[in-house]
């Protein structure tokens, strides 16, 4: 299906309570945009008590920090904690408009949640994955209502990139990309249309351009010395973005990619080891990271 553009506004269905599935890093992240953009209840699920804490735990501390930047009162900070819930079951999620999922890339794995909460959400509950890569129309594939799927794609650090990738797949229907629209203009992110095409529109560019980047320092180059080449081309050099994103994240744009155009994409051997080795990017200390 073309994207043809912005839909109708007036399609739009109001989203007054948020599910996300998943409580690391990027749900977190979801979390805290949304209480902060829409102020509305999310309830964050994930598959055990430990990472649900642990999600809600990081949310509470990201509101604080905030708080000492001096950028919430004490009234808001009350108010935003206390609108983030955490559970291990679905159930919560029955009276959800939208449910964001962010969990493990992995076709099955997100067909597996779709189904779970499509057996608790109503028929019109919009259902919104923030995978960087897989197919929307796959992943809809299985349901009993796949109009109502779309991709709602964010970028590290969500709270401050200001691009939101809206993916439609074949099934798409106009209320569902009209509320995904009107969402990210609630959210304050600059919101496009894209195709359901391998990794979409910025992790296609990005994946090409690490892709080349792995080619080179696989070739002798040292990291530091190609992410120097980059000093002013890019707010992050290559292998530092790596870090921020994660290298499993970046291995596994990179691996879908060449499966789709085997003949444009360079999947590193490094990085595959790197990721192998449970690695989370090739620096000591990436801005207050421990990586490799
Ligand atoms: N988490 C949350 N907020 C962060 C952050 C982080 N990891 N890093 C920085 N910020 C916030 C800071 O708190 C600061 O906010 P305030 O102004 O409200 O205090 C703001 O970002 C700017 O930070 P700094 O002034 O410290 O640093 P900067 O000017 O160097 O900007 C940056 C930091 C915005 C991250 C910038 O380096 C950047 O744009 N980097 C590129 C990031 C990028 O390309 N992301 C896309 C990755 S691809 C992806 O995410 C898709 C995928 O599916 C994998």
């Amino acid at each position: 299906r073309k994207p043809a553009g912005a839909p109708d506004k007036s399609l739009a269905r109001p989203v007054t309570k948020v599910g996300i599935v998943g409580a690391g890093l990027m749900a977190s992240q979801l979390a805290l945009l949304f209480v902060r953009r829409l102020e509305v209840p999310v309830i964050m699920t994930d598959l055990d008590q430990e990472r649900v804490d642990k999600g809600v735990a990081h949310v509470h501390a990201e509101i604080d920090k905030l708080a000492a930047k001096g950028r919430l009162d004490q009234d808001r900070v009350n108010r935003y904690k206390a609108l983030i819930s955490g559970d291990t079951t679905k159930a919560g999620m029955a009276d959800v408009e939208l449910v964001i999922e962010a969990v493990f890339e992995e076709m099955s794995v997100k067909q597996q949640v779709w189904a779970e909460v499509e057996a608790v959400v109503s028929p019109e509950c919009v259902l919104a994955s923030n995978t960087s890569s897989l197919s929307i129309t796959q992943m809809a594939s299985r349901l009993e209502h796949p109009e109502r799927v779309v991709g709602l794609h964010f970028f590290n650090p969500v709270a401050v990139m200001p691009l939101l990738e809206v993916i439609t797949g074949e099934r798409t229907d106009e209320a569902t990309l009209a509320t995904a629209f009107a969402v990210g203009r609630q959210l304050k992110k600059t919101t496009v249309l894209c195709a359901d095409s391998p990794s979409f529109i910025v992790n296609r560019l990005l994946g090409r351009f690490m892709s080349d980047m792995a080619r080179i320092v696989d070739a002798g180059t040292p990291i530091d010395v190609a992410d120097q080449g980059f000093a002013g081309i890019a707010p992050m050099p290559p292998f530092v973005l790596m870090g921020l994103v994660g290298p499993a994240i970046a291995l596994h744009n990179n691996e879908s990619l060449a499966a789709a155009f085997p003949d444009r994409f360079y999947v590193s051997p490094a990085l595959r080891r790197v990721v192998e080795a449970g690695k989370r990017g090739y620096y000591t200390q990436v801005e207050g990271r421990t990586v490799l």
